[in-house]
């Protein structure tokens, strides 16, 4: 199977081909026209697409020596996400199809994320536990045998990304925050500030908004900020949120009997977390797997992988040439 991947989901103009789980180029462009917004501005991210796919997608093509003759289905993103962009890479992806006349996929962004890691560990193979981390989801999904979804928690409120996101933001590390802020966490002390974990006594749901608050609270006591109070701050909310995504997933694996997790979405390419994650599955006996580093954050390769699955599922036709931006997993 060769497939074009086209993803505008947010502020990521994407495009990918992959021949079965294989990643022949991955192509990007992060929007920089966002920045001096402190976040995505939906309008202007739906022009931005519109003016970047055509030159990303020829790039894709050329980077892996096909041409649209070739793919046997071009799949784009129907949702979750903004609805603008979405449509923007929609009316694209259903232009290129008709005019090829090649089959036309819409496929789900979550679903995409978990793909990822399929495409990282092609072996990988339900039943597993799922984690979804990424700026807009925090879940916890069972994945059965069959490759049926089902939905065992989620975040009451911010996403994990957000919270790392709202809380940068308060120490002035830009956005999206979560890399930098990973980084200036390396140099700290995690137990400096003891941050709450939401929810920590009860189910598999999660709470991140209390994250913010408190280190809100805590910048207005420190007064002036040097550099070693900003790492201590980083790394001690970095792990309250590491420590809630590790003990409800931990909490999830034993509860459902699962023997694995597969860890999805941005926040999985934080370092601590893939390094924390791991060591608490080995600690009961469960395999953990990651996307690689690349394939963490938005891309298209994912978006075409998350059709590739479900055609190895059985699905014979277009799944919806519609977008959903309320879409869930599953
Ligand atoms: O999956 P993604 O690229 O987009 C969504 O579908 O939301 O996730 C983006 C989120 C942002 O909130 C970003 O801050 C976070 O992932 N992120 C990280 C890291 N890299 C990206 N958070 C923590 N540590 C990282 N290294
Ligand atoms: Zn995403």
């Amino acid at each position: 199977m060769l497939l074009l991947g086209i993803e505008t989901s947010c502020d990521e103009t994407a495009a990918a081909v992959i021949r079965d789980w294989s990643v022949l180029s991955n192509v990007l462009h992060t929007q920089s026209a966002h920045a001096e917004f402190g976040g995505v501005v939906p309008e202007i991210a739906s022009r931005e697409h519109l003016r970047l796919l055509p030159g990303i997608v020829r790039e894709a093509l050329a980077a892996a020596g096909v041409a649209v003759e070739d793919l046997d289905g071009i799949v784009f993103t129907r949702g979750p996400g903004l609805a603008g962009p979405l449509l923007v890479g929609a009316a694209f992806a259903r232009a290129l199809a008709l005019e090829s006349g090649k089959p036309l996929w819409g496929a789900n962004h979550l679903e995409g994320h978990l793909a990822a890691v399929r495409l990282s560990h092609p072996d990988l193979r339900p039943p597993f536990l799922c984690l979804t981390v990424s700026g807009g989801h925090t879940e916890l999904t069972e994945v059965g045998s069959d490759g049926s979804f089902l939905a065992l928690g989620a975040t009451r409120d911010d996403a994990a990304g957000e919270a790392f996101d709202k809380c940068g933001k308060i120490l002035g590390l830009g956005y999206p925050a979560g890399p930098a802020l990973s980084r200036e966490a390396a140099s700290g002390d995690s137990k400096a500030f003891p941050f709450p974990v939401g929810l920590r006594l009860e189910g598999l749901d999660f709470s991140f908004s209390g994250l913010k608050t408190a280190v809100s609270r805590q910048v207005k006591a420190s007064g002036e900020m040097g550099a070693e109070l900003r790492a201590d701050l980083c790394a001690s909310l970095q792990e309250a949120i590491v420590d809630a995504l590790v003990l409800k997933s931990t909490r999830a694996l034993r509860e459902r009997g699962l023997p694995g997790i597969a860890v999805c979405g941005g926040v999985s390419a934080n370092a601590r977390l893939r390094a924390r994650m791991a060591a608490a599955a080995e600690g009961i006996g469960a395999w953990c797997r990651f996307p690689e580093p690349g394939l963490c954050t938005d891309n298209a390769a994912m978006i075409a992988g998350a059709a590739l699955w479900r055609m190895e599922r059985g699905a014979t036709g277009p799944l919806s040439t519609g977008v959903e931006p309320g879409l869930g997993l599953g």
